[in-house]
């Protein structure tokens, strides 16, 4: 299946997962977004060995990304694992991934990847368009062979020694195919009513620019971002989305005529990637809702209440003896410890980019302080958990974290980055 399954879980009840590996590979599963332990938060060394080790054995050569360091191996299971959600969390679209190290990218490309929903009263109480005006957008761009299989650029097919893609594919992935919800350029049919888009970029590499023609009255009414609803309703013409990140979004479709096509489309494409899907507005007459003023209540993290300001620099550079992308100098190692925070106290992280870098850090959601000398940028607000630079950029972050202590990671969601080490370790305590 492909997305995978959706979980629906509520705000303060414990959700067990259970993963069942059945591929030749290994697999780690992460939940993107989770205020989660350390132990079910699917460290990337925390592998779920297949069940049949067969073509493990057979594949097998045990070298890193510089071709000689063995793969260090974390708390393995074996066929399974259970993994433990407290969801002590706001209600807010979550996505879990294939978090595997070095072999990201190409287990999420073919399909490792599902959502998992977060209710809670608070939102309930909006009464936001539900059931049939609801609907979840997993946004992905692939590519298929001729037989129809999903064509990735691994130097090493196996997907157990060698990481990494081909060299015209270092900066990125990118398909030549958009599906929604696993389906190509598809057909939505809705009623004439508000509806609650909730978008995810599930994209390895490309950022997303979303607009809606002919324009919906309101255009694209913003009420919620990766960690859950904003304080209020923001309007946008068109919004960006890098890898990772959701967009919670109302669009009322009411004031279209029966019959009206309205297009989504990514204007940071052309040629038939422009088109991302169509609504096909129906007879039907559908709930129409009107967001309130205020959606929540944000707690902003107050920079000058920071204990400590760190600095990380995401960059090209050599990975052993190859090309890679790596974070202060350093490809990620899952021995070596970038930063301690304190559970509990506010910290700064300036970040650095040389490239469009989508960053994302595990355990808790974050708040745009800053980019360069300016304030947050247009599609910054809220709780996020990855935050888009752009080359060349510097951003600002406030960070808190809360309750687990252990080792979590951060690191840049272009999932070929990613894999060629743009990823580090910080310290919780
Ligand atoms: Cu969506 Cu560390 O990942
Ligand atoms: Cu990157």
């Amino acid at each position: 299946m492909f997305p995978g399954p959706t979980i629906e879980s509520r705000r303060g009840r414990p959700v067990a997962v259970r993963h069942r590996n059945r591929l030749p590979i290994p697999i780690v599963v992460h939940l993107h977004g989770g205020h989660t332990p350390h132990e079910s938060d699917g460290y990337p060394t925390d592998d779920i060995y297949p069940q049949d080790m067969t073509y493990l054995h057979r594949h097998q050569g045990m070298t890193g990304m510089d071709g000689h360091a063995p793969m260090p191996a974390g708390d393995v299971s074996h066929g399974e694992r259970v993994y433990r959600y407290p969801m002590q969390q706001r209600a807010a679209m979550l996505w879990y991934h294939d978090h595997r190290m070095d072999f990201t990218g190409p287990s999420v490309w073919r399909g490792l990847a599902g959502l998992h929903i977060v209710r809670d009263d608070e939102e309930d109480a909006l009464g936001l368009p539900r059931g049939r005006y609801e609907l979840p957008l997993v946004l992905t761009d692939r590519a298929f062979d001729a037989d129809g299989s999903l064509l990735y650029p691994s130097v090493d097919a196996t997907l157990v020694n060698t990481p990494g893609v081909t060299d015209p594919y270092v900066a990125g992935v990118l398909g030549d195919v958009m599906l929604v919800n696993g389906v190509p350029w598809p057909f939505a049919d809705v009623d004439r009513a508000t509806y609650r888009l909730r978008f995810l970029n599930a994209c390895n590499a490309r950022r997303l620019r979303l607009r809606l023609d002919p324009e919906p009255h309101d255009g694209l009414l913003q009420i919620g971002t990766e960690g859950g609803l904003l304080a209020a309703p923001l309007q946008h013409d068109s919004f960006e989305l890098a890898p990772a990140q959701r967009l919670d979004a109302l669009v009322d479709f009411s004031r279209f005529p029966v019959g009206a096509l309205v297009t989504l489309y990514d204007d940071f494409a052309d040629g038939r990637m422009h088109q991302i899907m169509r609504f096909r507005v129906g007879e039907r007459v559908g709930p129409r809702f009107t967001a309130p003023a205020t959606l929540s209540t944000i707690e902003p993290l107050d920079p000058t209440k920071a204990t400590v300001t760190r600095t990380f620099r995401f960059q090209r550079g050599s990975v052993g003896h190859r090309d890679g992308w790596i974070i202060n100098e350093e490809p990620f190692s899952p021995t070596s410890v970038a930063a301690r925070p304190k559970l509990g106290d506010i910290e700064i992280w300036q970040l650095f980019a040389d490239f469009h870098h989508p960053v994302h850090v595990h355990l808790d959601p974050f708040q745009v302080v800053g980019r360069g000398i300016y304030g947050p940028g247009p599609f910054d607000a809220g709780w996020k958990d990855t935050i888009d630079l752009s080359p060349g950029e510097q951003a600002r972050i406030a960070v808190r974290f809360r309750d687990h202590p252990g080792r979590f990671v951060f690191h840049c969601h272009n999932l070929e980055h990613e894999d060629m080490a743009m990823m580090a370790n910080f310290v919780t305590a």
